[in-house]
């Protein structure tokens, strides 16, 4: 095949994933529970290397070094599959800040493996792809499907069971969430780095598995009830568990701004003035807020006047990735 072009979305975690069962094959420690956005992905186009090397360019910049490197390792899981050797040059686009936390990894590695099911001609099902994408990144095993999707994790999840599933939930639980943009720059600590130190050094962190486990649970009850203060609820405690490992890893650490505590001390006092509004935070300052989509704009207007914010994109729930 000459040419192959894929989209996946972004997804953002209500339910934490943070630290691994398994490194190797890239099990999540906890189960995580996320919603797909229509807005935000990653294009990744395949063709056809010249060279007996792949090249890869995101955004128009060409890669080396390690972010090339994670690359290459990926599809030589369907080079190996197929019994080819075949190069490829990978053209990708996010329309995201790339690694700044908003989970370009994941729509990247999912676009990429819809690419290459399709270059390499295997036509795995969705389940099958969004077990691969895992290999890339943990997060991406979600964007294959869209709107809300669990995916497995914890010590006896093997292999071939951590995979992503779609949740239903009632259609009268209309949703958007606000992303709201912090910093220009891209974070000093990616994700996996920063989940691999909690885990070694916080002692929170045993904590933070055993609550997540729990608060998993919570949020899958309350999404299926169309319970909305439930789940937002339980998304805050997720989140900020999980930002207390890194606090209290050693050495320490945090991926917030000032920017962001302004947001979120915002966003409490609006909560006690009535509002339906929750805090999502992932490995960046950025802040995503969870919302009624009826509400999306007025709190939109509520935020936009605080310092220093770059943007603020209302986006709702997204479709799975495809190839375009
Ligand atoms: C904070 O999926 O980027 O966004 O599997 O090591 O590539 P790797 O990690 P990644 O981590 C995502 C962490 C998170 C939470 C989440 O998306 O569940």
């Amino acid at each position: 095949m000459q040419h192959v072009s894929a989209f996946a979305h972004i997804n953002i975690a209500l339910i934490k994933y943070w630290g691994k069962s398994n490194l190797i094959k890239n099990i999540p420690a906890t189960p995580s529970l996320s919603l797909t956005l229509d807005k935000f992905g990653t294009k990744t186009s395949l063709y056809k290397s010249t060279t007996k090397y792949d090249k890869l360019t995101i955004n128009n910049i060409k890669q080396t070094g390690e972010s090339l490197k994670k690359v290459v390792k990926f599809i030589d899981i369907f080079r190996n599959l197929a019994n080819t050797k075949q190069y490829l040059h990978i053209i990708s686009h996010n329309n995201i800040p790339t690694a700044s936390g908003l989970a370009s990894s994941a729509s990247s590695f999912a676009a990429l493996t819809i690419a290459c099911n399709k270059y390499f001609n295997f036509n795995l099902n969705k389940l099958e792809l969004s077990r691969i994408a895992r290999f890339g990144s943990a997060s991406a095993a979600r964007s294959i499907f869209g709107h809300f999707v669990s995916l497995k994790g914890g010590k006896n999840i093997k292999d071939k069971k951590c995979i992503g599933h779609i949740v239903k939930y009632p259609k009268s639980l209309q949703v958007s969430m606000l992303i709201i943009t912090c910093t220009k720059h891209r974070k000093h600590i990616s994700s996996r780095l920063g989940m691999n130190h909690a885990a070694k050094t916080s002692p929170f962190f045993t904590n933070f598995l055993n609550t997540n486990h729990t608060l998993f649970k919570k949020a899958i009850k309350a999404l299926k009830n169309g319970s909305f203060k439930k789940l937002g609820a339980t998304m805050e405690h997720s989140t900020l568990n999980m930002h207390a490992t890194c606090l209290t890893a050693n050495p320490g650490f945090w991926y917030f701004n000032t920017t962001t505590i302004n947001i979120l001390n915002k966003i409490k006092k609006l909560r006690n003035n009535g509002h339906n509004c929750y805090f999502t935070l992932d490995a960046g300052p950025h802040v995503k807020i969870l919302c009624y989509r009826k509400d999306a704009i007025k709190l939109k207007n509520k935020l936009k006047n605080i310092h220093n914010i770059i943007s603020i994109n209302i986006a709702n729930p997204g479709k799975e990735a495809y190839i375009i």
